[in-house]
Formats: C-alpha cells, sequence, structure tokens
C-alpha cells in the first residue's frame, strides 16, 4: 500500500494503471515487470509533486481461473482469494505504492461493471447474435482461421483453440473503425510507434464486432435479463480501470482521476486496450484514456515465461537472493522499455556489480566516508575553486563563477539532469531515466576523482577547497539519491537520509538543497559487491 506520500501541494492529477492480472498462476516476473515500472512512474510523479492515483490489481473471472481452481479441488473464489492475496504479498516485498489494488470479484466493481453494461445497452451498440469460431481459453479470445498457426494453434499461446458456438450480445466495434483510424493514426494514444503500426495494421483489415458475453463460462458477472451468461472477462476487466476510481458513484474521485494518464500494458494485450477499450469508452459516451504504453516480453533462453511452460523466473527468490531494489534495478534499466528482454542471471549480475555497487553505492560511500573523515561529519560550506582558479566566464550562472572548472562541470551535469529525466518520463522511458541518471553518477564519481579530497586533506593549504570538494560531491550525490528513489526506494532514501536527514520527496530535485553544518552521516555498503 502506499505510505509515501509527499507532504507537499500538490498540482495536477496523474493516473497510471498497470494491467489486471489473472489469477490462474502465481505471479511472475511477467506481472512484476509491469507492475515495476507503473510504481517507478507513480513514485516519480509524487516526487514532483503530483496529484498520483496507481491502481493495479487482478482479474479474477473467466474461463481460466475456473478451470485452475478445479484443477486445485477449490470453490473458485476461495482460489481467487488465495491468489489475490499472493500478487499483495508479492508487491508488499517489491515496495509497490499502489494507491488502490482493485479485485473484479468486489461488490463495488461489479456494480461499476453493471451500469457500464446498462450505458452499453443505452449506446444501442448491442446486439444479439451466435457465432462459431475458434477460441483460446488462454487468451479469453476468439481467432479467426488466417491468424492461427498450423490451423488451429494460438499464435501467443502456442496450443491449440477450441471450437466454440454461442448464442451472445455482441458489441458494434465495425462501428467505431473511423473514429478508432482517427484516434490511433493521427494521436500518440498508442505508444510505443512500433506497437501503434501494429494496431493499425489490425484496423486496416477491417474491425469486427465480437461477442460481450460467454454462455460457456459460470464464473463471471451475471447479464441483465440472461441469468444463464456472464460478462466477457475483458469486458469486466477493462471497466476495472473505471471502477478503480469510484465509476459510477463516487463522482469526485472519477473526476479527479479520470480519463487515465496511461495505461501500461503489455504488447500480448494492445488489441483490447487499443481498439475494444477506447469503443467501449465512446460507446459509453466516457472520455477516452490519454495513452496507451506497450512493452516487450521478458524471456528467458528466448523463450516467452509461462507458468504453463514451467521456465518462470521466481522474483521472490530473485529479490531475496539480491535484494529488491537491485531486481527493481535491473529490469528497468536493462531493458528499453518497449522492447523485448532476455534475462541471464550473468548479465543481472554484471549490471548490479558495475551500476548499483561500483558506481552509486560507491558514490554514496566516498561521499558520506569523506565528510565523516576529514569534516567531522557535518556538510562544509562550499566557496573556493578546487583544482583551478579559471574563471568559467560571465555567461554562467553566479555559483559557477564563483568556483572552478571541476564545479562547472559538475552543476552543468546537475542543473541538465531535471529536465532529462522529466523528458525520459514523458515518453514513458524509465530506461532512458536511468541511462540520464547513471550519467550523472559518473559524472559526480569523476569530479572525487578530479579533486581528489583524499589528496587536498593532506595539504595544510588547501582546507577551504576540501571543503568546496565535499560539499560538492555529497550534494551531488544527493541529487542522485534523489532522482534514484522511484527506481531503488530503499537504498536511495537511505543515500539521500545520511546525506540531508530528509527522505527524497518533492521539492528536493534541485542543486542546493543540503545545508553547511548538517549531518552527514556514513554507514554500511548499500549495495556490497556480489
Ligand atoms: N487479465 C489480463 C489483463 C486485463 S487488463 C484489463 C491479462 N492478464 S495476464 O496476467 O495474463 O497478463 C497481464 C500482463 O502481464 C501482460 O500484459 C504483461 O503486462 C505482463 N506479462 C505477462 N507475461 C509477461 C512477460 N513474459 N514479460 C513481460 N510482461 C508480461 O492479460
Amino acid at each position: 500500500m502506499n505510505t509515501e506520500k509527499p507532504s507537499s501541494t500538490t498540482q495536477s492529477a496523474y493516473y497510471v494503471t498497470t494491467p489486471i492480472y489473472y489469477v490462474n498462476g502465481a505471479p511472475h516476473i511477467g506481472n512484476a515487470y509491469t507492475t515495476i515500472a507503473a510504481d517507478a512512474i507513480a513514485r516519480y510523479h509524487r516526487q514532483q509533486g503530483r496529484d498520483v492515483f496507481f491502481l493495479t490489481g487482478t482479474d479474477e473471472h473467466g474461463i481460466n481461473n475456473e478451470r485452475a481452481a478445479r484443477d486445485r479441488n477449490l470453490t473458485p473464489q476461495q482460489h481467487v482469494d488465495e491468489l489475490a492475496t499472493a500478487f499483495k504479498a508479492l508487491w508488499n516485498t517489491l515496495d509497490i505504492s499502489y494507491d488502490r489494488f482493485i479485485r473484479t470479484t468486489e461488490e463495488q466493481h461489479k456494480c461499476g461493471a453493471l451500469e457500464f453494461w446498462r450505458r452499453l445497452q443505452a449506446s444501442g451498440d448491442l446486439y444479439r447474435a451466435s457465432y462459431s469460431g475458434a477460441y483460446c481459453a488462454s487468451c479469453e479470445a476468439y481467432f479467426q482461421e488466417d491468424e492461427l498457426e498450423q490451423g488451429d494453434i494460438c499464435p501467443i499461446h502456442k496450443q491449440p483453440v477450441e471450437q466454440l458456438q454461442e448464442e451472445n450480445y455482441f458489441f458494434r466495434l465495425s462501428r467505431y473503425q473511423a473514429e478508432l483510424e482517427q484516434l490511433v493514426g493521427t494521436t500518440d494514444f498508442v505508444q510505443p510507434v512500433s506497437r501503434r503500426n501494429e494496431v493499425l495494421s489490425v484496423l486496416r483489415q477491417g474491425l469486427r464486432d465480437f461477442s460481450v458475453t460467454r454462455q460457456n463460462v459460470r464464473w463471471g458477472i451475471p447479464v441483465p435479463g440472461h441469468p444463464d451468461e456472464v460478462f466477457y472477462v475483458w469486458v469486466d476487466a477493462l471497466t476495472n480501470y473505471l471502477t478503480g476510481v469510484g465509476f459510477p458513484d463516487d463522482q469526485q474521485t472519477l473526476e479527479r482521476y479520470w480519463p487515465a494518464d496511461v495505461h501500461l500494458v503489455g504488447k500480448d494485450i494492445i488489441r483490447f486496450h487499443c481498439l475494444y477499450w477506447p469503443a467501449l469508452l465512446l460507446a459509453a459516451g466516457l472520455p477516452l484514456p490519454r495513452h496507451v504504453f506497450a512493452h516487450g516480453w521478458i524471456t528467458k533462453d528466448g523463450q516467452k515465461l509461462s507458468n504453463s511452460r514451467g521456465n518462470s523466473i521466481d522474483p521472490n527468490e530473485l529479490a531475496a537472493r539480491f535484494g529488491v531494489d537491485a531486481v527493481r534495478y535491473y529490469f528497468l534499466r536493462a531493458i528499453p522499455f518497449g522492447q523485448d528482454g532476455d534475462f541471464t542471471e550473468a548479465a543481472f549480475v554484471a549490471r548490479y556489480n558495475a551500476d548499483l555497487a561500483n558506481d552509486f553505492g560507491n558514490l554514496v560511500q566516498r561521499a558520506t566516508a569523506l565528510i565523516s573523515r576529514f569534516a567531522a561529519g557535518r556538510a562544509p560550506a562550499p566557496g573556493v575553486p578546487t583544482v583551478s582558479a579559471t574563471s568559467v566566464g560571465a555567461s554562467e550562472s553566479d555559483d559557477l563563477h564563483a568556483l572552478g572548472e571541476a564545479e562547472a562541470k559538475l552543476l552543468r551535469a546537475a542543473h541538465a539532469l531535471p529536465p532529462r529525466v522529466a523528458d525520459a518520463f514523458e515518453r514513458i522511458s524509465p530506461d532512458g531515466a536511468l541511462e540520464a541518471i547513471s550519467g550523472f553518477v559518473s559524472v559526480a564519481n569523476r569530479y572525487a576523482e578530479e579533486t581528489a579530497p583524499w589528496h587536498l586533506a593532506k595539504d595544510p593549504d588547501a582546507g577551504r577547497r576540501l571543503h568546496t570538494a565535499l560539499y560538492h560531491l555529497a550534494e551531488a550525490t544527493r541529487l542522485a539519491c534523489w532522482y534514484l528513489w522511484p527506481f531503488i526506494p530503499t537504498a536511495a532514501a537511505e543515500g539521500h537520509r545520511r546525506l540531508c536527514a530528509q527522505a527524497p520527496f518533492a521539492g528536493l530535485g534541485a542543486w542546493g538543497v543540503l545545508q553547511p553544518g548538517a549531518r552527514v552521516e556514513s554507514g554500511p555498503p548499500l549495495f556490497p559487491r556480489v
């Protein structure tokens, strides 16, 4: 649960969601990946003082969950209760600061889904028809014959589809062809561009109406007037993004957060989010989310991870071995968000040692240990150039002007960091933000080497230069901690606390927060080498 809200005044609202996960198996690293990314995004915007709402949860109806319960000799409700608890426990372990965990079996969600259904009926876009076709239960979706592999294999799950025939309600998706072409083709609703092109190619084939109720499924929300039918699980699930922020009764919360700023999804479910969902919202007369961002798949040995294939990576185990921050960091740094990424333990360990132990961990260790040793644990006052006395020119700001070339370089990097990070988050690029922050960490480490406080300390005439070097090193390190907090909240908050005795919240993301005289503490390494 989110207990880490900034206390500063809030600006505009920001609403970010993850998919709600099926509970047909224990949570795996693929689910964790989306959720960690959403968490970093939510934390960043909170740090910026925005009024953030971060929604995640579980998709508990449908044939998959029903079958999983049957296989375990449990009632569906017993099964989903147990699994929802496992998801919450993992999010707790991974420091996920969600504002609400929604479950589609909750009464409030069911009431909201029914209201959404009433609006669809009122739109005239629902009609009865019978249908027969190839159905993949794992996708919970019908496929056209030309979409299947070898005639009857689901292209996503690589397992045989079933032939289903039933009469049910259909939604007139075809009516929204032009509006969706406009939305997807002329705006940045779908990101990244590669996914937009994929959605456009589906649109070019012409949209077909799809069935929105099921007769062969018992575990779902009963359809008004047709007690032997339940809502199609995707219609039920998609409405969570509305019911999670109060639809329909809590108008105040709904208006505060809806429309969502971004739905984060995996690339496997873009059809539902980029075509079905906006069309359903248009029919229901509700505003559309601003963006859908689809990330790639994490693979192991080139294979999609799945419980059914038995090649999952256990996020609990990974976190127990390397620490939660390391898990969060690795996946967001190593995989360009939007592309696929293959997991290997060797790459994980290499990045842990290089980025976290050697670069960031070492920087915090240096800054705090040097101040403890050479400045009696108090942030010293800056004032004179550390290396050379060369002026950096009248066009630079006052703080640059007063100091030397080494400080000017560091400050230029510090001033460039906030807009670079902001731009990366604007593009939903956590890896881009981390690249910018890592670059700054390197600049700060180079500053330490260039000014060499350990040498200045031996020179009796260099007292003021030593203080300048230590102040700049400490403030640069604090800034690195502040910007790393959304990604590695435990280590970054601890680093920040050692340097300025404050939590890394809003208003502290600019140069100059560290006050001369402030107590600086050293401590054990934040990331011991593996
Ligand atoms: N219940 C639906 C979503 C409904 S949202 C209204 C669903 N659930 S799921 O549990 O199968 O997967 C949800 C998401 O988990 C995927 O879209 C993706 O975000 C993430 N991942 C599942 N496996 C993944 C990988 N191997 N790699 C990365 N993410 C993947 O679909």
